[in-house]
This record gives structure tokens, sequence and C-alpha cells, in this order.
């Protein structure tokens, strides 16, 4: 490999596509969910082998509540199921687990999931998995302003002195900046994804659904991220 080969520090992952991967198969939609997320432990394993230290999947969005209450329950039990199931194998990789997201309105045996996980893996430091659940963008601000606000008020920070870096600490999670955005299933939109921290991600759209999205399609990802010259709005590298 060139020696130059650049590793992005921070990569996002819209999962997309697991119901039109079901569809195709003739399988239910639920299908497409459960080899999704069978798909990411193995994916998020190696992008963590490849370099990147920090790894932010939408799992579910505040929207998507709007789904049946069939698939919401079926995601919900996934998820229960799931977290409990992959605290041995963050553990045995070293990954942190963090999420990003609002509480309310996850039921408690969701959200005792989500702490169990996080809290049985915090002290892992060999890269950071957050998992954006219950998570919209413009709800991650709004309740980022709201913590500023009350610091202001409270004298804890002086409002003329807050920048751009120090939003970072506001949000659900203190992460870097996005540098790489994937969405798979070919639909390229944002769907209110972490809309302040992608501020100048390089972005990729593959076609592939989520659950076929493997090792070498990352590796592909990286090469497309690599071929991108990235100007943060300076003058072009020669
Ligand atoms: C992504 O797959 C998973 C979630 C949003 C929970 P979709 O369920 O959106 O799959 P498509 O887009 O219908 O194929
Ligand atoms: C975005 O996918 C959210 C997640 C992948 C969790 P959606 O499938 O919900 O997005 P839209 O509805 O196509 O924009
Ligand atoms: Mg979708």
């Amino acid at each position: 490999m060139e020696e130059d080969y650049k590793i992005p520090t921070h990569v996002g992952i819209i999962l997309d596509g697991n119901g039109r991967w079901a569809k195709k198969r003739n399988l239910p939609r639920s299908a497409g969910h459960k080899e999704g997320f069978e798909n990411l432990k193995s994916l998020s394993k190696y992008v963590f082998e490849r370099g990147v230290k920090y790894l932010s999947v939408f799992a579910f969005s505040t929207e998507n509540f709007k789904r049946s209450e069939e698939e919401v329950s079926f995601l919900m039990n996934l998820f229960v199921k799931g977290f409990k199931g992959i605290i041995k194998g963050c553990n045995e990789n070293n990954i942190k687990v963090v999420f990003s997201g609002r509480k309310e309105p996850l039921k408690d045996e969701v959200y005792e999931a989500m702490n169990e996980l996080a809290d049985s893996t915090k002290n892992n430091t060999g890269g950071v998995l957050n998992i954006c659940l219950n998570y919209g963008g413009q709800a991650e601000i709004v309740d980022a302003t709201k913590k500023i606000v009350k610091d202001v008020l409270e004298g804890k920070i002086d409002v003329d002195e807050l920048n751009e870096k120090d939003m970072y600490h506001y949000m659900y999670q203190d992460l870097p900046p996005m540098d790489l955005m994937i969405r798979t299933s070919g639909e390229v939109r944002i769907s209110n994804f972490m809309l302040y921290e992608m501020a100048y991600a390089e972005m990729y759209f593959p076609e592939t659904y989520f659950p076929d999205f493997n090792q070498e399609e990352f590796d592909i990802a990286l090469d497309v991220f690599n071929k991108r010259d990235r100007r943060f709005g300076g003058i072009k590298n020669k």
C-alpha cells in the first residue's frame, strides 16, 4: 500500500437499504434488518482494523417512529437482543460503544440495553462505535443549544467566547468532525444524519444495500476517499 494512503479518522455510515435487500429476496423487511445487524458486526470490526478511530452509524432516526408498529417493535427487539449479544465481541476487540440520540420515547428495556452496552465497554481504547439511535441531526443541534443556554445562564461559559470547535462538546458525544460519510442503497440524501459534524465530510453513495456492504465495499469507499482532494475552503493541493 502507498505510504500516503489516508485513513479517515471519523467515518459515518447511514445504514440504508435493509428493506429493499429483503424485498429483492421475497423476504419480510425484518429479515433485512436482521441481516443488516449481522453485517454491522463484521463490518465495524473491519473498519477499526483498517485504522478508523471513530465510526458513527445511523441505526434508527427520530423519524423512523413513523413506520408500522410491527416494524418498529421488531427493530427495538433486535436492538435489545443485539446489544446484549455484542458486549463480549466489543470487549474482545477493545471497542468502546457510545450512543447518540434522545431518550424519549424509547422503552425502558431498550434504554437499559443501550446503557449496559455503553457501560460494559466504556474503558476500551481501540476505537469508538457511535450508534445513532432515536437520533436526528436537527434535534441534536436543538438539544446542544439548550445545554449552551443553561451553561450561559449558570455563568459557566461566556456566550461571546463560544466558537465552532466548542459546539462539538455540546453534541450528544464529543467526537471529531466527520471525514467520510457513506450512505448505502443509492439514496442521495442526508436524512437528518450528523448535520453539524458532517460540515466538511467527503460523501460517497454506493448502490449496494447495507446487508451486502462488506469489507471489499468498504475498501472501495476508502479508495474513493483517497482520490478526493479535500480543500476545506483553501486552495487546491498540487
Ligand atoms: C435502513 O433500512 C434501516 C433503518 C432505517 C432502520 P431501511 O429499513 O430504510 O430499508 P429501505 O430503505 O426500506 O430499503
Ligand atoms: C435514514 O434512512 C435513517 C436510517 C438509516 C436509520 P431512512 O430510510 O429512514 O431515510 P429516508 O426515509 O429514505 O430519507
Ligand atoms: Mg431506507
